[in-house]
């Protein structure tokens, strides 16, 4: 097994892309012009954000179901380690991240509705309205916790692919590379040949 299957590649670029663009959509949404358009911003974020919650479950599904493929050569284990909780940490918050987003939008009254279904209400506004600030709270810091997180996952498969130089990144790539073989070849093949 060379390469990550389909799925799991259009999982990881789809969730990638709906992650980078409810963050750009909120955090630069103060440079709009005008009331409008940072409402229409917010809705935007809403809606990548409530994609990347549903897709999120699809993903651990995939993830139990199907085997990664092996990083070759073979990284040490302190830092399959550090990857593993890395991941488990990104799993965590694109769960809980929009998950709070909702709590503070229900514990306010307001109706979310995701493409044109509308959520079931998991709180009472009369109960919970005093939480509201503080979802939203958690909500910002998880948010920043998330490009964190992301900027270690960036950093990370980029050390692997130019320092280190094993398949980590190239497995995830959404196309093969041409004309060059891959990593995998050179350890399987090509490797007993060289010797
Ligand atoms: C990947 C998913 C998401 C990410 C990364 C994310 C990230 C963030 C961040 C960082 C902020 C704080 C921005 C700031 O004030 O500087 C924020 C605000 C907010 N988010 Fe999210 N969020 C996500 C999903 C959601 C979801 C699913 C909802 C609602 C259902 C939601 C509702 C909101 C609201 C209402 C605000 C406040 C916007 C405002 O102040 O006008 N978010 N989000």
């Amino acid at each position: 097994m060379e390469s990550y299957d389909r799925t799991y590649k259009l999982l990881h670029w789809g969730m990638a892309m709906l992650v980078v663009s409810a963050l750009a959509l909120v955090e630069f949404r103060g440079w709009l012009p005008n009331r409008d358009m940072k409402h229409e911003a917010v809705f935007l974020h809403i809606q990548a954000g409530l994609g990347v919650f549903f897709l999120v479950w699809v993903r651990l599904f995939w993830r139990a179901t199907h085997a990664a493929p092996p990083i070759l050569p073979d990284p040490p284990r302190i830092q399959k380690i550090a990857a593993g909780w890395t991941h488990a940490g990104l799993y965590l918050l694109m769960a809980a991240l929009p998950l709070f987003g909702i709590l503070a939008l229900q514990s306010k009254g307001k109706e979310i509705s995701f493409l044109s279904w509308t959520l079931p209400v998991l709180l009472d506004e009369d109960k919970w309205l005093s939480y509201s600030l503080s979802f939203r709270n958690v909500h910002e810091i998880l948010g920043n916790l998330l490009m964190a997180a992301i900027a270690l996952h960036v950093l990370a498969a980029l050390v692997h692919h130019f320092h280190v130089g094993d398949n980590t990144l190239k497995r995830m790539l959404p196309f093969p590379g041409r004309g060059e073989p891959g990593l995998e070849l050179l350890n399987t093949s090509t490797k007993g040949n060289l010797q």
